[in-house]
């Protein structure tokens, strides 16, 4: 997370110094820096430059509003998957025709309310959703183009809970079945498929995935050629991983961007991306306060206010989230230290410190890289309201979205 800095010990946020926020917010709450965010945009176009791709934002990634406003100022489009992040995309201005729909489970409402709004693509997952889009097309007395996703068959080396392309993943249509359904299309009167989608997993660090993807695809498009089937666009789905850990190792992102365009113009395709982590991820953080530091014979569990409701990727995946002091002690805990939250479950630990400069109750952490998949994998659990977020731009601070209200979710 470049965009913070520690100066005089002090962490701060475009030389503002966060302990100062702090003392007028309640905690915890997320934040989010739009000049990170800007130079996320900026790094991804011009990896794809010679490409041109419609970049489309998986909202499911994070799903503030003013965050996606800022995507669509800088031209980008929204890959959804529900009727939610749907009119969400809508509402922050994103026009239908910069939008594509992915997941295995859409409901005839969102398939519905998708083709009158004249999205982009519906990009159908198995033989039975396409055969629903067709009859609700007709009904609507539409012909509609829509898109394929296809299970590559490629296992990328991330997280297995987050891995989507590999035939035992309930995502897509196998490429066999692929095939059959491009013979029968006379049966699709109300239909056109226009699009081949793919989206082969989350946090993928190494590009060997995307060079194999590419393979794959190209092949497919040859056989399509053949049988006289040609799409207008490929939709390359997202993926791409961040560095969690500082000695992590970076996406490759201009090498990407250049077996891409070498794909491209062999193809002669428009291109599409869904893209949540790599253009959100570093973006966002999550302000705690240590309500508890407790000893025990073993450890000091530093208990904070913030917990797995609020960000549940060290709960479900076992991800590493590194903690900062937002004041620096020149003096370090003699034993391990293990920051927790108040969660009634042991899973409720945001990670284990060797070493670890001394807190006190009362001081304030910063957890990090919470941008993607934070908030919006946060929930009530132990009935906890969902918590305030605030984006800095420049030096403006601004709340986008209030604190729950207890009394709203009783
Ligand atoms: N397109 C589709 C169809 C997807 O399913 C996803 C993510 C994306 C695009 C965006 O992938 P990204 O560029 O963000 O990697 N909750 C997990 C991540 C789940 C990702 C699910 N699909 C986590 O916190 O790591």
């Amino acid at each position: 997370m470049d965009f913070l800095k520690f100066k005089n010990n002090k962490l701060s946020v475009n030389n503002i110094d966060l302990k100062k926020i702090t003392k007028s917010k309640k905690t915890p709450y997320y934040f989010y820096s739009f000049d990170q965010l800007n130079k996320n945009i900026i790094k991804l176009k011009s990896a794809f430059k010679s490409s041109n791709p419609l970049i489309c934002f998986a909202v499911k990634a994070n799903s503030n509003i003013e965050v996606i406003k800022e995507l669509k100022n800088k031209g980008l489009g929204a890959d959804v998957v529900s009727l939610g992040e749907l009119k969400l995309a809508l509402k922050a201005g994103i026009k239908a025709e910069k939008i594509v729909f992915s997941g295995v489970g859409k409901s005839i409402d969102e398939i519905e309310f998708a083709i009158k709004k004249g999205i982009l693509s519906i990009n159908a997952e198995s033989k039975n959703e396409i055969d629903l889009i067709n009859a609700v097309s007709q009904k609507l007395k539409k012909i509609i183009n829509i898109g394929i996703r296809i299970n590559p068959n490629i296992k990328a080396d991330t997280n297995k809970k987050i891995t989507t392309g590999d035939k035992i993943n309930k995502f897509g249509i196998s490429i066999d079945d692929f095939y059959k359904i491009i013979k029968s299309k006379s049966h699709y009167k109300n239909i056109n498929i226009n699009l081949l989608s793919v989206h082969i997993g989350s946090q993928i660090k190494d590009i060997i995935f995307y060079k194999k993807l590419l393979i794959v695809i190209e092949k497919i498009l040859k056989n399509l050629k053949k049988q006289n089937h040609i799409v207008q666009y490929v939709d390359l789905g997202g993926g791409m991983g961040i560095p969690y850990f500082k000695t992590d190792k970076e996406f490759n992102i201009k090498k990407f961007g250049k077996m891409v365009d070498q794909f491209y113009r062999k193809q002669k395709i428009k291109i599409i991306f869904e893209i949540g982590r790599y253009l959100v991820g570093n973006i966002g953080a999550i302000i705690s306060k240590v309500i508890y530091v407790k000893k025990t014979k073993d450890r000091y569990f530093i208990i904070l206010d913030t917990g797995m409701n609020d960000m549940a990727r060290s709960a479900i995946y076992e991800a590493f989230h590194e903690i900062l002091p937002l004041e620096k002690n020149t003096k370090k805990f003699k034993i391990k230290v293990e920051f927790v939250g108040p969660i009634c479950e042991s899973s409720d630990t945001f990670g284990l410190y060797k070493s670890y400069p001394i807190l006190k109750d009362g001081d304030f952490v910063c957890i990090t890289n919470c941008g993607a998949y934070g908030r919006t994998l946060s929930s009530n659990y132990n009935m906890r309201p969902l918590i305030e977020e605030l984006v800095i731009k420049r030096n403006k601070i601004k709340t986008v979205r209030k604190r729950q209200k207890i009394e709203n979710i009783i």
